[in-house]
């Protein structure tokens, strides 16, 4: 009998749920657990034909003791955390108190400084070990998959990687002139700090949108992409070893980075509180609140999306190329499950996490990045559960 507490309730929480209904032999039995009843409430009356037994409560995840007291009346093997990042660390502290395993999709970032890195949560590792418990840490899509790419061009086509590109691009129409794929404070947040890259050994660091290459993606065609710093960055730069450079590259139309410039000119992306008629206001807190709800698009999203890693490097000292990806279809995925293709690729690879920590297949105690895993069975279940990858061996290289 598998148990698994489910917190959040927003975009990637819809997916994860449907997800782990469809896959009832193994998530028997699961608890959505998020700040609004009302949500949770909602995502468990779209889930039609499945065996999973669905049961929904109110939790405020900042809160330790709250977390611990719902972990033990629910006892779960394991929490799958899809509310936000600034929630990681107070889950991971009940998951330890409460000896309980943990799977995420995006490292911690505290919310009054833009900045996010794993060094928070790699804190924990002894901690987990002594528990016997583990923790999976960024198993959505980039991060997650993209690193479970990784490691399977090691496993199987590499002696020695020398160069990865991750490249992620949607060319998805959602309608609105301005909206974020996935939570508008935390993507904001991303877009507009400083892009790094990794190369010889150290990250360099560059000024928000200043790299752009043109690439030609396979089923969406030409884009502009814009190089990013990305947490995965810092994870493989440790496990894969010998890498020379890491870059991540993520597209963007020029509407898109108008109207985010606009906003940034004028204040609208800082988070630094101000005072409005008298009270204390985030400016982008309250812009979040003038988008577009993510979780909203899915029905007018069209289009598609591709997330992929491209390697260099040899095997048997010959050189290899090696490009790896997904096809995603925003209208697909609302029809499968309701939700467009970013939450899409973000909740199944989280479900398939914990489905492989739920069979002993990933279970080791500790905390680990995806990359740390055997990609094997991960790879197999992504053809399964609705992300199937193809393969290049002749790939366009970005300069
Ligand atoms: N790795 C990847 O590829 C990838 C890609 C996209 C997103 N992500 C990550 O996925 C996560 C979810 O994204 P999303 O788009 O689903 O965001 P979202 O739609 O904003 O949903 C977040 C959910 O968390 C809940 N929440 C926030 N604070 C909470 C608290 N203190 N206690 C309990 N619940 C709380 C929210 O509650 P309310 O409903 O009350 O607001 C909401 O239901 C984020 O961490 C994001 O960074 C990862």
């Amino acid at each position: 009998m598998s148990k698994a507490l489910i917190i959040g309730a927003g975009g990637v929480a819809g997916v994860v749920i449907h997800k782990c209904c469809q896959n009832d032999e193994v998530f028997e039995e699961i608890l959505i657990a998020s700040r609004t009843l009302s949500k949770c409430d909602a995502i468990k009356a779209s889930i039609k034909n499945s065996k999973t037994k669905i049961s929904t409560a109110k939790v405020d995840a900042d809160n330790v003791d709250e977390l611990v007291a719902l972990i033990n009346k629910f006892k779960p093997e394991v929490v799958i955390n899809v509310a936000l990042p600034y929630q990681d660390l107070t889950i991971m502290d009940a998951c330890l108190i409460t000896k309980t395993n943990y799977v995420d999709t995006a490292n911690y970032e505290p919310k009054d400084l833009a900045k996010f890195e794993y060094s928070w949560q790699w804190a924990y590792r002894e901690k987990f070990k002594a528990a016997g418990i583990t923790a999976i840490l960024g198993c959505g899509f980039d991060p997650g998959v993209s690193g479970v790419y990784c490691a399977f061009a090691q496993k199987h086509y590499f002696d020695n990687i020398d160069t990865i590109d991750i490249l992620d691009a949607n060319a998805g129409d959602h309608g609105y002139p301005f909206a974020t794929n996935f939570n508008p404070e935390i993507n904001i947040r991303e877009i507009t700090a400083k892009g790094s890259y990794y190369e010889n050994g150290k990250f360099i660091e560059t000024d928000p949108i200043s790299i752009k290459r043109v690439y030609n993606f396979p089923q969406i065609g030409n884009k502009d992409m814009y190089l990013l710093h990305h947490e995965e960055m810092e994870s493989l730069a440790i496990n894969i070893k010998g890498v020379k450079r890491i870059r991540f590259f993520m597209t963007f139309s020029q509407n898109y980075l108008t109207h985010l410039k606009v906003l940034e000119n004028v204040g609208m992306t800082s988070i630094k509180p101000i005072l409005f008629e008298g009270k204390e206001i985030v400016p982008l807190q309250f812009l979040k609140v003038l988008l577009p709800d993510p979780a909203s698009l899915g029905p007018r999203t069209k289009g598609k999306t591709n997330i992929g890693c491209i390697f260099t490097g040899s095997k048997n000292g010959k050189p290899v190329n090696y490009y790896v990806y997904n096809v995603c279809d925003h209208e697909e995925c609302y029809k499968e499950v309701g939700s467009q293709a970013i939450s899409y690729t973000t909740g199944v690879p989280a479900m398939i996490g914990a489905m492989l920590l739920l069979k002993g297949l990933w279970k080791k105690p500790g905390v680990y990045n995806v990359e740390e895993f055997d990609p094997d069975p991960f790879m197999e279940a992504l053809n399964k559960f609705g992300l199937p990858w193809n393969e290049s061996f002749n790939p366009d290289l970005v300069d």
